[in-house]
This record gives C-alpha cells, sequence and structure tokens, in this order.
C-alpha cells in the first residue's frame, strides 16, 4: 500500500482574525492552533511524516524549524496558499504515487473519524477527495447596489474543508501548472479539477470550522472540549496574542 504523508500549511497571517501574531500560534485551551491541528491528523491516520510550511520570520527566526520531531519537516511558506503547499510538498521525500493529505493549520478542530473516512474512501476507490459539507442555506446572488439578482439552486453546492487527499505527484504538477499560469487556487482540489483530475466529496462535519474571525476561536474552544480533548488541568485560553 502506498504511504501516506501530511502538509500543513500554516504561513499565512491571519488577518481577518485580527490578533498580534498569525492565528496558528494562538492559543485555545493553552494550545499553539496549528499544534491541535497537528494532533488532530497524527491520532487519526499513520503518517509517514508532515510537512509544515511556516511564514518565513518563523521558519529562520523563531527556532522553531530546529524544535522538531523526526516525523515532522518545516519549510518557508510563500506568498499564497498554494505557494505554501508547493514548499510544503517539496520538503517531503515521498514517492510519486504516495498520498498526501493537506490540512489547513486553521481547522484545529477536525474529527478524527472524518479523517478516517476520507482516508478509507480515497484507499478504496483510488480517486483523490477532499471532506466537505452539503450548504445549508439559502444562496443569493446581490448586485452592488445590495438588491437580490437571483436566488441560487443549491442542492448541488458543498463548502469545501480539508483535509484534502491527492497523489503526491499529480498534486504537486497540478499546483505547479496553476502557479505558473498565474490562477489563483484557493485549495488543492480546485488545482486537480483545473488539471482534469476525477475529485470525490466525503461529507465532513460542522466541527472542522476554520478558525478565521475573532470569534471562530471561543468557538474552536468549545468543539474541542465537546471532542474530549481538553483535559481538565488545562490552561484557560490566552486571549491575545501568541502563546506557546
Ligand atoms: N496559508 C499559508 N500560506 C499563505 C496563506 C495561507 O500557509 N500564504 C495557510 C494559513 O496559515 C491557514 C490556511 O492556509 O492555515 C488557510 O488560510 P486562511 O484561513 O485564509 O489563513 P490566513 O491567510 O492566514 O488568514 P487571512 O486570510 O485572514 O489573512
Ligand atoms: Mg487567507
Amino acid at each position: 500500500m502506498s504511504a501516506l504523508w501530511a502538509v500543513i500549511p500554516a504561513a499565512g497571517r491571519g488577518l481577518r482574525s485580527a490578533r498580534r501574531a498569525p492565528k496558528q500560534f494562538c492559543t485555545l485551551h493553552g494550545r499553539r492552533l496549528l499544534d491541535w491541528s497537528v494532533e488532530a491528523l497524527f491520532s487519526a491516520v499513520e503518517l509517514r511524516a508532515c510537512a509544515i510550511a511556516l511564514p518565513e520570520e518563523y521558519f529562520s527566526g523563531h527556532g522553531m524549524a530546529h524544535d522538531t520531531r523526526p516525523d515532522i519537516r518545516y519549510c518557508a511558506g510563500g506568498t499564497t496558499r498554494a505557494d505554501s503547499v508547493a514548499a510544503g510538498l517539496n520538503a517531503l521525500d515521498a514517492a510519486p504515487a504516495d498520498w498526501v493529505l493537506v490540512h489547513d493549520a486553521a481547522r484545529p478542530c477536525v474529527p478524527r473519524e472524518d479523517i478516517q473516512r476520507l482516508v478509507a474512501g480515497v484507499r478504496e476507490t483510488g480517486v483523490g477527495a477532499l471532506l466537505a459539507q452539503p450548504l445549508a442555506d439559502t444562496l443569493k446572488r446581490g448586485d452592488r447596489a445590495g438588491r437580490v439578482q437571483a436566488t441560487l439552486e443549491r442542492a448541488s453546492l458543498w463548502r469545501a474543508q480539508t483535509p484534502q487527499m491527492f497523489r503526491i505527484d499529480a498534486l504537486r504538477r497540478a499546483l505547479a501548472r496553476a502557479l505558473d499560469e498565474g490562477v489563483g487556487v484557493t485549495d488543492e482540489a480546485a488545482a486537480m479539477e483545473r488539471a482534469g483530475h476525477p475529485v470525490q466529496l466525503i461529507e465532513g462535519s460542522a466541527a472542522n470550522l476554520k478558525v478565521t474571525y475573532p470569534e471562530d476561536f471561543a468557538l474552536a474552544e468549545f468543539w474541542l472540549r465537546r471532542q474530549g480533548r481538553v483535559a481538565s488541568s488545562d490552561a484557560p485560553a490566552a486571549r491575545s496574542g501568541a502563546g506557546s
């Protein structure tokens, strides 16, 4: 069976979260978001190694790259998420047909069962996939004046989550092509679709929120506690800046 690897893009600035430090280094129940995300992956499936793409100054300046386990490789990320994922893929000495899970550092509450369902689905069919949720809200298209132009058919619409799982060489090529062509892809599936690969949707859950806005930190803490991942002795959340 081909080996499974992981890449965690953690090189963003977290501008919408309005914290002093990038959100992935802020704490939830006393641990950094990034560490919760790493733990979620390693506790769900057997990984050969995980590459973490960091902001340049964290990679070179904060000593994080030296504070490492043998199954974690650090690298510097890039300007866009796709650049950071491409850098992470290059940090892994994987065989071309191996599989890789790409998971946002900003999704610390991904349930273990969701990851296992994704991996089992891909192993069974051999087709790359992503976790996603069917849309619950009615969708409107608006004009510039804030008037409704149309109500969109939502039956076939899904919200993309991560992890997303693809063959490593196919993903490297698809991302390189999108980057070369200057096409913005906001997830791996978009790059794979553009390159003509089939991609399957595997249903995920609401717990797998992407911490984006200030109010999302409290929501993520709620889910972590509900998942039984927080020991009663764990420190309460730090409300400002980075923690470690
Ligand atoms: N990411 C990355 N490299 C970038 C941009 C984003 O590795 N150049 C990562 C983020 O660290 C995050 C994931 O991609 O784990 C999803 O991105 P997003 O939620 O948009 O995070 P940020 O870009 O950091 O936040 P914002 O857009 O609010 O600035
Ligand atoms: Mg962003």
